[in-house]
């Protein structure tokens, strides 16, 4: 009876060993069977109580299956080691691919890039952190002149800032290559201006430069006519209004016409019809001197774009903070 007992537990425990499925289960079921309260265990404990005929044939085929058992215990936890936790199912759906994308303004400000490539001009950058004379001197604004104070900077130790504009790349590079030159600079330019929903103290800018014998100014209305055009559309409409800057004269500010209303008046574009997307203007000859370049023999012109700005009117968006907060639900819609 004793015999047929330990036959029937061998053969219960050998098929559950089988089907085990983690390394938790099997030890679990090793204490069920040899723990100190473990089935075979209870029964060795009987053994004493046994006449000795029958002490010695239980003894002997329990200490068989335990070896058996704990051998096949062994082989199964190699298995299961190797055995990868979930196992493979062929047949379910795959995961969706969450592929990520551009941000929005990187997205633009390759846009905008490609249209200039086009029209012939090559892309240079600068650096961020620029000294004082790049930056402003350069560029002829003098130390107390108030141009500087529209764009409240970031000082750093022994005259170096964070750019405020990317005008100084056109410095970098006029004094590097004789004319002629066709560039254009994209980057990141910092001021000190309170975040809110059309500033941010750090922003995009794309500079544009063109210097040969004989540009005009027809030069650069042609250019950014074609760059309006290839951006926003066919029907928008240019405007020029004179301005100032110091590094250019004359200047101007170029707007659109409104691409929410047409041109009718609304919010977006405080009932004037009018948007304005860039500052631009004839190189000042003064900049010209300062890099070297003789004004008599060459003209040029140079503007500047907000690539946040640009991607507001683009795509419709009412506050800048918004590319910078990481939100998928905003990043994704783009
Ligand atoms: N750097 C000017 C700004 O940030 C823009 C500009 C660039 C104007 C080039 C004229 C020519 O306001």
């Amino acid at each position: 009876m004793q015999v047929s007992k330990i036959k029937e537990l061998r053969e219960i425990y050998l098929s559950r060993l089988k089907t085990t499925s983690s390394l938790e289960e099997l030890e679990k079921l090793r204490v069920q069977l040899l723990g100190r309260k473990g089935e075979l265990t209870l029964l060795l404990k009987e053994l004493p109580s046994l006449p000795l005929e029958e002490r010695k044939k239980v003894g002997k085929e329990a200490n068989l299956f335990k070896e058996e058992f704990l051998s096949l215990l062994d082989k199964r936890r190699e298995e299961l080691k190797r055995i990868p936790r979930t196992p493979f199912d062929p047949t379910l759906p795959p995961f969706p691919l969450n592929i990520g994308k551009l941000h929005p303004l990187t997205r633009t400000l390759e846009e905008i890039l490609e249209i200039f490539l086009h029209l012939g001009f090559q892309v240079f950058t600068g650096p961020e952190i620029e000294t004082d004379y790049y930056n402003f001197t350069a560029l002829n604004f003098p130390p107390d002149h108030p141009a500087r104070d529209v764009q409240d900077s970031f000082k750093l130790k022994n005259d170096f800032l964070l750019r405020t504009q990317t005008s100084p790349v056109q410095i970098r590079v006029m004094e590097k290559f004789p004319p002629p030159i066709r560039m254009v600079s994209p980057g990141r330019c910092f001021r000190r201006d309170t975040p809110d929903a059309t500033h941010l103290p750090m922003f995009h800018q794309i500079e544009g430069l063109a210097v040969d014998r004989n540009i005009t100014f027809s030069d650069l209305k042609g250019v950014l006519e074609e760059f309006c055009r290839a951006f926003f559309g066919e029907e928008v409409k240019m405007r020029f209004v004179p301005s100032f800057f110091p590094f250019t004269e004359p200047s101007a500010e170029v707007s659109i016409s409104c691409i929410i209303c047409g041109g009718d008046g609304c919010r977006t574009c405080g009932f004037t019809g009018w948007l304005e997307i860039l500052g631009a203007g004839m190189v000042h000859p003064q900049v010209f001197r300062n890099v070297g370049y003789d004004p008599e023999k060459f003209s040029g012109f140079a503007f500047g774009m907000g690539v946040e700005r640009i991607a507001m009117l683009r795509y419709r968006i009412e506050d800048i903070r918004i590319f910078y907060e990481n939100d998928l639900r905003f990043l994704s819609q783009i």
